[in-house]
């Protein structure tokens, strides 16, 4: 028997993507997550393997775990075999010879959840892949959208800061499109998109001239884990061009700030911005829970 796999957003299609995120609102109430819990996953087994740092997709796919009865195991990869040179198709073996059914997996190294799905018995579900994919992530994102504006059609989204080295650009941008939102860019050369995904899309030079056309402005964190030769970003001009500050708050209040987190504050964005009701960070995190619950539903209930 074959085993369903969450690889990438194009695994979905849009009557997909709305079953989702149909299945997550029901999992939110106004102020945070339902209390009631359920056993319907009860008996299941999930392996997270994060070979990169988390904390938001860590705790939420465990807690959504939790929430419907499944049990969850962190396999701690630094300190494991893979420092011992265990290839990573003999760690995957080694898991699956536990029982586990599915594995929720980080990664640095783009292809790498698709060559595990090619031979793995578990469902892979990708949770970060280097700087292709995450789109659990995209999905929570339409999720708490959808909440604030009702319907995500005809919202003009501008995304802001490292698109290049960006994973959550890529799935978020491309389920945002297909759930009928324009969606637009604005980054400095040195992190712009090269990749052609983007290369029809507008793009604005800065954060203030892009600020009048948005509804949301979504923000991006560098990722200097990916950037060999940081030297490339001119921090002042960074700051001066794409971050954004309260002052662009309080002269825009209409316009919905997100970010997938974790923020890099007062690099792109400032600290007093966080707790404004235009503001959507931590709501996203509580859509994360809801999200990764309603994929674990569809993945593991059969
Ligand atoms: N957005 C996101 O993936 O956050 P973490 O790296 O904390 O999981």
């Amino acid at each position: 028997m074959t085993v369903p796999h969450l690889l990438s957003t194009n695994d979905l299609s849009v009557e997909d993507i709305i079953v989702l995120l149909d299945d997550a609102a029901s999992f939110v109430t106004s102020d945070g997550l339902r209390a009631k819990r359920s056993l319907e996953l009860g008996g299941k087994r999930l392996v997270l393997a994060f070979f990169e740092p988390s904390t938001r997709t860590r705790l939420s796919f465990e807690t959504a775990a939790d929430r419907l009865g499944a049990s969850s195991i962190f396999f701690q990869t630094s300190g494991s075999s893979v420092e011992k040179g265990e290839t990573m198709r003999e760690t995957i073996m080694t898991i699956q010879a536990m029982g586990f059914d599915a594995i929720i997996l980080r990664h640095a190294t783009n292809g790498i959840h698709a060559e595990i799905a090619s031979y793995s018995k578990m469902s892979v579900i990708n949770a970060g892949e280097g700087s292709a994919q995450h789109p659990t992530q995209a999905l929570l994102d339409a999720s708490a959208l959808r909440e604030r504006f009702g319907s995500i059609e005809g919202k003009r989204v501008a995304i802001v800061g490292d698109l290049r080295h960006s994973r959550v650009a890529r799935s978020t941008a491309d389920v945002l499109l297909r759930l009928g939102a324009e969606v637009a860019f604005c980054a400095p050369d040195a992190l712009a998109p090269q990749d052609h995904q983007f290369s029809l899309m507008t793009r604005f030079p800065s954060l203030d001239e892009v600020l009048p056309w948005a509804d949301v402005v979504y923000l991006l964190r560098i990722q200097r884990e990916r950037i060999s030769d940081d030297s490339i970003i001119d921090p002042l001009d960074y700051r001066r061009k794409y971050a954004f500050t309260i002052e662009h708050a309080n002269s825009n209040p209409n316009v919905v700030i997100m970010h997938p987190g974790p923020v890099g504050v007062g690099v792109e964005i400032d600290e007093a911005v966080l707790d404004l009701n235009q503001c959507l960070i931590h709501r996203q995190v509580t859509h994360g829970v809801a999200m990764r619950m309603a994929v674990l539903r569809k993945l593991l209930n059969h």
